[in-house]
């Protein structure tokens, strides 16, 4: 028996995108993670890491967001042999990027076509937010699905999981601020509140739909008017100097709306696609971070799409 070898690439997201917590979320174009898998005779699963600060993503299967996609996916075949993974970062871990989503998407699109399985990207992704309990103690589905499927997703429901996509505006980019600061999302998830105000759900879901209509209307002010959030990101900004100065600057500057990208510490701008627009934003948002004594680095992306499988070879 030859072996196989199928490898898959799976792009970074943003997840919340303001009031959407663990619902919203948007597959950028410009950060992959790429996984290959082997099939082998032996059982067990190995993983191996390397590429963009590999150091911090554990290999040790249960630990690690691919190891326990391998897991899962491995169990569901009832196949006797073992998977050697190696995972290549591009997407830059601790950033609020999706970057342990981006390797289980990828891991999901490999296994299933390694194994036979034969299941839809939409199935992928309940195997794939499974995964995310090895990095965040919680399986949300937000990063995963915008990373499997591409561009802008809705988790509507958990239970069953049910994400619907939604094409979002042409004319929109994202300037992306990621501080040197390293989080994990389960320690950003701990800081946030048990029990939450009325009006403060009230406040979430008038912005999370007006950031809905945006997309509906066309409208790229008016989804970013909706980009606001008083419950779970007031928790987070207190844990990140500086984070409201460059939220606020990048405002000032020009983008339609502003939020922390995911669990943190990088900070997401939406803005209209004009080449000035987009360059005053992200000089404001560099600068802040600056004058706050925060290194970091600043990227553009656009909307794009899902995870993909790259390569298929019998060894
Ligand atoms: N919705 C998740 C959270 C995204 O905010 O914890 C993590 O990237």
């Amino acid at each position: 028996m030859k072996a196989l070898l199928v490898e898959a690439t799976a792009p970074a997201s943003s997840a919340n995108l303001g009031a959407g917590f663990d619902v919203f979320s948007v597959a950028l174009d410009v950060l992959f993670d790429s996984v290959s898998v082997e099939v082998v005779r032996r059982s067990g699963i190995e993983i191996t890491v390397e590429g963009t600060e590999a150091h911090l993503v554990p290999v040790e299967p249960d630990k690690n967001t691919a190891g326990v996609v391998a897991k899962t996916l491995l169990d569901l075949s009832r196949k006797k042999c073992g998977l050697v993974i190696r995972i290549n970062k591009g997407v830059r871990p601790g950033r609020g990027l999706g970057s342990s989503a981006a390797s289980a998407a990828a891991a999901a699109l490999a296994i299933n076509e390694a194994l036979g399985l034969g299941l839809s990207k939409r199935e992928l992704i309940t195997f794939a937010a499974q995964g995310e309990i090895a990095s965040a103690g919680f399986p949300h589905a937000d990063n995963v699905s915008a990373s499997v499927l591409g561009f802008f997703t809705i988790v509507r429901s958990y239970k069953p999981l049910e994400v619907i996509q939604l094409p979002l505006p042409k004319n929109i980019e994202f300037v992306v601020a990621l501080p040197e600061i390293i989080k994990s999302t389960a320690s950003m998830r701990s800081v946030l509140p048990k029990h939450v105000e009325l009006s403060d759900v009230v406040h979430n879901v008038g912005h999370a739909t007006t950031f809905i209509a945006g997309i509906a209307l066309n409208d790229v002010n008016l989804m970013g008017k909706g980009m606001a959030d008083s419950i779970v990101e007031p928790a987070r900004a207190r844990m990140f100097p500086g984070i409201i100065d460059v939220k606020l600057s990048a405002l000032e500057a020009g983008a339609a709306g502003v939020a922390i990208s995911g669990a943190g510490p990088s900070v997401l701008a939406l803005v209209k696609a004009e080449k000035e627009t987009i360059e005053s934003v992200a000089k404001a948002m560099k600068d802040t971070f600056e004058k706050k004594g925060v290194k970091g680095q600043i990227i553009r992306a656009k909307p794009g799409p899902g995870a993909k499988v790259v390569r298929r070879e019998k060894l």
